[in-house]
Order: structure tokens, then sequence, then C-alpha cells
């Protein structure tokens, strides 16, 4: 499968503290948007790119820039915190927003929002930073796919070994990045170690 683990001395120490349970929610959105800058770069290394020729103040040269539109779509409300750092690499992104809730009891997400921008020929890139036993983000790339997303990645922070599987199993080959692979999940789906419920870390719930 294509997962990608991202390597980089940043990213341990960043993940160390957004990890640590005394971290209080506002280091922690600092951290969040920290390590997603460093996904966001490994995720769009193989953008594609076109020739563009261009005057310099002394001569003319041929430069590249970004050859398609990129659209992110955050699964409420967990990736809402990844967000602002795609923007601030990608100021012409397009935001869709698909809106899940995990059941505290059967773990089993619910859909109560989707509101996406056209996706026929862009790159796609869903972002959640927890994905756990896999549902949400599967289902999200469910949606994606349905509404023309044909080239879609996934991206997260902390993944378990039972959501990258599913994600395999539903959508097999498709690109995953993550900044750490953990051990398993609880008996309640939370990811072991892990880092607790992001939504609730990231907005003090
Ligand atoms: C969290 C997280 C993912 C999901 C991962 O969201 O942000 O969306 O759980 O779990 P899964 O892989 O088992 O589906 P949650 O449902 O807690 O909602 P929130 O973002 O509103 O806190
Ligand atoms: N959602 C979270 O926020 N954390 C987990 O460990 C699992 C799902």
């Amino acid at each position: 499968m294509s997962l990608t683990i991202v390597q980089h001395p940043l990213a341990a120490h960043v993940m160390t503290h957004l990890r640590d349970k005394t971290t209080k929610p506002a280091l922690f959105r600092t951290l969040c948007h920290q390590i997603t800058l460093l996904l966001a770069l490994e995720a769009t290394r193989d953008l594609a790119t076109e020739e563009k020729q261009i005057e310099t103040p002394l001569e003319s040269v041929r430069g590249r820039v970004l050859a398609r539109p990129l659209v992110i779509v955050p699964i409420l409300r967990a990736g809402l915190g990844m967000v602002e750092p795609f923007l601030a690499l990608f100021p012409d992104v397009s935001v869709g927003y698909i809106g899940l809730e995990r059941d505290h009891a059967t773990a089993i997400a619910r859909s109560y929002y989707c509101k996406l921008p056209p996706l026929d020929g862009r790159s796609v890139l869903v972002i959640d930073p927890m994905l756990a036993t896999g549902g949400s983000a599967a289902q999200a790339l469910d949606v994606v796919k349905k509404a023309g997303g044909a080239d879609a990645a996934l991206v997260c922070i902390v993944a378990a070994p039972e959501g990258v599987a599913l994600v395999e199993e539903r959508h097999p080959g498709l690109p995953v990045f993550i900044a750490a692979l953990d051990r398993e999940l609880n008996a309640r789906k939370y990811i072991l170690p892990g880092l607790g419920d992001f939504g609730d870390r990231l907005y003090g719930t």
C-alpha cells in the first residue's frame, strides 16, 4: 500500500509534545499547525507542475508553477485544525467540508454535513488528524470519490494499524500520509499510545 510516514527530527519533537497530556489547547493548536505543515509538504511532493515563462528584472527565464488546483477536505470537527497550515502554503486552495462524528458507544461515524467544491480534475487531500478504526476516513473518501475526486489522498497526524488496513481495504492503493503509526486501538477504539481526543484537546472541550 502507499503509506508514507513523515521522517523529520522536528516531526518527532512536535509529536512528543502533542502526545503529552499536560500540553494545553493553545500550545496544542500551535503544534498541530507545525506538524501539518510538515505533512502538507510531504503530501504535495508529487503535485504536477507546468512550465511558465516569466521576466525577472534582468532577463527571461522558464520557471514552473502548479498545474492543477488543489482541494483540501477537512473532516469536521478536528480536521479544521489542519486547514490553516494548508492555506499558509497553498493560498489558492479550495476547501470542502465533511462533517462526521463517531458514536461514543459504537465508534461508528455518523454524517451530519457535506459541502464540496468541484472535484473533477483536481488533486484532493482529505485531512483528519486521527485515523483510528478508519471508518470516518473511508466514509469521507467514498463521498469524495462519488463527487468526482478520482485523484484523492488522505493526510492524518496519528494512525492506528486498524485504520490504515481499513482504508487500504476500502480504497486500495490510495496514498496515505501520516506523522506517526501507533500500536493499536483500545476497547473504546481510541489510539494507543495516541494523544487522546484530538477535537477535545484542540478546542478545550
Ligand atoms: C475523531 C477524528 C476522526 C475520527 C477517527 O473525530 O477526528 O474523524 O474520530 O476515528 P475513526 O477512524 O474510528 O473513524 P470525532 O468523531 O471524535 O469527532 P470530532 O472531530 O468532532 O471530535
Ligand atoms: N479520535 C480521536 O480524537 N482520538 C482517538 O484516539 C481516536 C479517535
